[in-house]
Order: C-alpha cells, then sequence, then structure tokens
C-alpha cells in the first residue's frame, strides 16, 4: 500500500470509529430517554390510579402498632405476633417466603377486625386497595363439590394479583367453612419456592415471596378457651399467658377439625409461619367495646347504659362463665337500639 492508501485506510477506519461512536450513544440517550419518558408517564399514572410502589404502598406499622394497643382490646398476644412478623416480612426487600399467619379464637374476638387494620396501614387505600383481596369461606366457596373449580379461580386470582403487585395481601375468612382441599392450591404461592412462571408469558416469572395470606377461623377455640382457664385456675393472670401457650395446640386443632384446613398439604408442609391465638373476651373487654360503640355515636354512655348493654351478652363456659360468647359482636347494633329507645323515651316525656 502506498501513502494515499494507507491515508484512505487510516480515514475509513477514523469514520468507522466516529460512526460506531455516535451510533452507540444515539442508541443510549434513545433507550434512557424512552426509560425517563415511561417513568414519568408512570408518575402521571400513578397520580390518578393506584401503583404497585412505596407511595400506594406505606406500611406504616409504627401507627399500626400504635392503633392495635389503643383500639384492640384483650388480644397481647396477637398484637405483638402480628406486629413483628410484618416487620421481619416488610423490612427486606426479598423475603424468603411469603408471610403466612393463621389466626384462630372464638368469633368475635377480633380477627376480622385486626385483618381489617392490618390492610389499613399497610395502604395507602387500605381495604379499597386493589392489592386487598378479601375471601369468605361460606359465601365465595359455599359448595364441597365445587372444589376443584374453585382451586382453578383460586390459582388464576392470585397469579394476576401477583403479577399487578406483589407485594399483595390475600385474607381467607371462616376457613373453617371453606371446602376441604381448596387450600392446598396455595402451597406453591406460600412455600420456600421463589419464582412462578406466569402461564400468559413464557419469559416473566413471578417472585411469590413477598405476598401476605392470612387465614381466619373458629377452629380451636374450644382448646384456647380451656387452656386459658387452666391458667386461671392456676391463678396466672390473663397477661402472663404467652403465644407457647397455645400455638401448638391451635396448629393442631386446625389440623384435625372439619372445614379449610382439615388433613390440609397447607398444614401438612408447615408453610404457615404463625399461628396467632385469638383469647376470648372477659367483661372488662366487653364494657370497652360497648363504651366505644356509643362513642362512635358520639354519646358518653351512663354506667346504667353500659349495664343495658351488657345484660345482651352471654357468658360461658359453665361453672365460671369468665368469657363473652360472642365476644364483641354485634354489639353495634345493641347499642343502637338502646340509643333509639332513650331517644324515644325522652321525646314521649
Ligand atoms: N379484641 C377486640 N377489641 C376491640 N374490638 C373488638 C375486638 N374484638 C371484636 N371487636 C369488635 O367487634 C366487631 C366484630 O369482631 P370481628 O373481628 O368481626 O370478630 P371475629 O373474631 O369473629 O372475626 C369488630 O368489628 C370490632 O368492632
Ligand atoms: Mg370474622
Amino acid at each position: 500500500m502506498n501513502v494515499a492508501d494507507n491515508l484512505l485506510v487510516s480515514i475509513i477506519i477514523s469514520l468507522l470509529a466516529v460512526y460506531v461512536k455516535c451510533e452507540f450513544s444515539f442508541t443510549s440517550m434513545l433507550s434512557s430517554g424512552l426509560s425517563k419518558i415511561h417513568t414519568i408517564i408512570e408518575y402521571g399514572q400513578c397520580n390518578f390510579v393506584e401503583c404497585c410502589s412505596n407511595e400506594y404502598i406505606s406500611s406504616e406499622l409504627d401507627k399500626l402498632d400504635y392503633t392495635l394497643s389503643e383500639e384492640l382490646y384483650g388480644q397481647d398476644i396477637a398484637h405483638h405476633v402480628v406486629i413483628n412478623a410484618l416487620r421481619g416480612h416488610l423490612i427486606s426487600s426479598n423475603p424468603p417466603k411469603a408471610l403466612s399467619l393463621s389466626f384462630h379464637g372464638p368469633p368475635g374476638t377480633g380477627k376480622t377486625y385486626i385483618s381489617q387494620m392490618i390492610a389499613k396501614f399497610l395502604y395507602k387505600k387500605g381495604d379499597q386497595s386493589t392489592f386487598y383481596h378479601f375471601f369468605n369461606g361460606r359465601n365465595d366457596f359455599p359448595l364441597q363439590e365445587k372444589v376443584n373449580e374453585y382451586k382453578g379461580e383460586l390459582y388464576k386470582i392470585i397469579i394476576n394479583s401477583l403479577q399487578k403487585c406483589e407485594r399483595s395481601m390475600f385474607v381467607f375468612d371462616e376457613v373453617d367453612k371453606m371446602p376441604e382441599g381448596l387450600l392446598n392450591v396455595l402451597v406453591p404461592f406460600l412455600d420456600y419456592n421463589m419464582w412462578i412462571k406466569s402461564w400468559r408469558s413464557a419469559s416473566s416469572s413471578i417472585n411469590t415471596r413477598k405476598a401476605i395470606y392470612i387465614f381466619l377461623s373458629n377452629t380451636g377455640s374450644s382448646r384456647i378457651t380451656q387452656r386459658l382457664i387452666t391458667l386461671w385456675s392456676e391463678g396466672k393472670q390473663r397477661s402472663e399467658a404467652r403465644l407457647q401457650d397455645f400455638e401448638n395446640l391451635i396448629s393442631i386443632g386446625a389440623f384435625n377439625e372439619k372445614g379449610g384446613f382439615y388433613r390440609s398439604d397447607t398444614i401438612d408442609s408447615s408453610v404457615i409461619d404463625h399461628y396467632v391465638p385469638f383469647l376470648p373476651l372477659e367483661e372488662a373487654h366487653v364494657k370497652k367495646c360497648l363504651k366505644k360503640a356509643f362513642a362512635n355515636r358520639g354519646i358518653n354512655p351512663s354506667n346504667d347504659m353500659i349495664e343495658e348493654g351488657l345484660s345482651y351478652v352471654t357468658f360461658g363456659p359453665p361453672p365460671h362463665n369468665l368469657y363473652a360468647t360472642a365476644g364483641c359482636k354485634r354489639l353495634e347494633q345493641k347499642v343502637a337500639a338502646i340509643v333509639y329507645a332513650k331517644n324515644k323515651e325522652r321525646l314521649e316525656f
């Protein structure tokens, strides 16, 4: 090659280098521009619709903790187990498995109430959040013969929800009224299983470990009550009762009593993280519920009004009759009737 050829080759090489450099920086500019546009669109969208972002998933656990200490009566064990479990789970951006809690106890002791409170402080939109899913065993899954159909539906709902937001929360109320075997469909979501492939697009998979599952039932109630009576007869205060006094007792009960957990793989494979006992409520707790129900109507109740409210509450089991059989359930309605009668009396005189 002569000098001219050499010059030509080096000019071509330089031009090529400049072109490649420009092309590269143009492509990266384009992609960073596109990603910025995407962020702006997403940001704009999130002003109007709920997004799976920190803005909408606020996880205000300190506020939840405070509210539980003020407004959940007589359930110290449940309060602390729930708060610690949620803290442990939510603090991690990559928890080892989905959080699963199983609440057990007599009716009207606060199981549904606390679940709604968790949703309220977890999501900005509270229990109206599209990431919060509430199923009722009796209403949503009434027929044993349709268990396979329900399983398919439930699986799809969960996959769909996790695709929208991995920090979804699923509450299953009245598990004891669910068809046997239905909850087995949840095992892959609750296990130490990391990713599930989406059936829609083979390329995307879902992280199942950030979700929260809560199961509510009355199974184990009589065992919990009996254990509390035993502690009471040994002279122990309610505040001295510990989770260990109840935990095993409940899991055995849940597994052996009829309902959604009956002989279930969900229990068998130990995918439930915490069995949470809800203790039967005493007269002092019911009085607090009555006071609150009156206060909700702007009334500061007299002792007579509280006593009247209490007269509707039955206590058991015999012979000690220490606990309200239906806890604080339906007290709002009783209070409404008392207030109505009082107002009527006043108008007639
Ligand atoms: N431990 C509690 N502390 C305060 N209020 C309670 C408690 N338990 C029940 N309540 C009141 O009674 C209502 C019914 O309780 P709920 O949570 O539905 O009972 P369950 O344990 O059967 O799910 C609640 O909405 C709440 O107003
Ligand atoms: Mg309930």
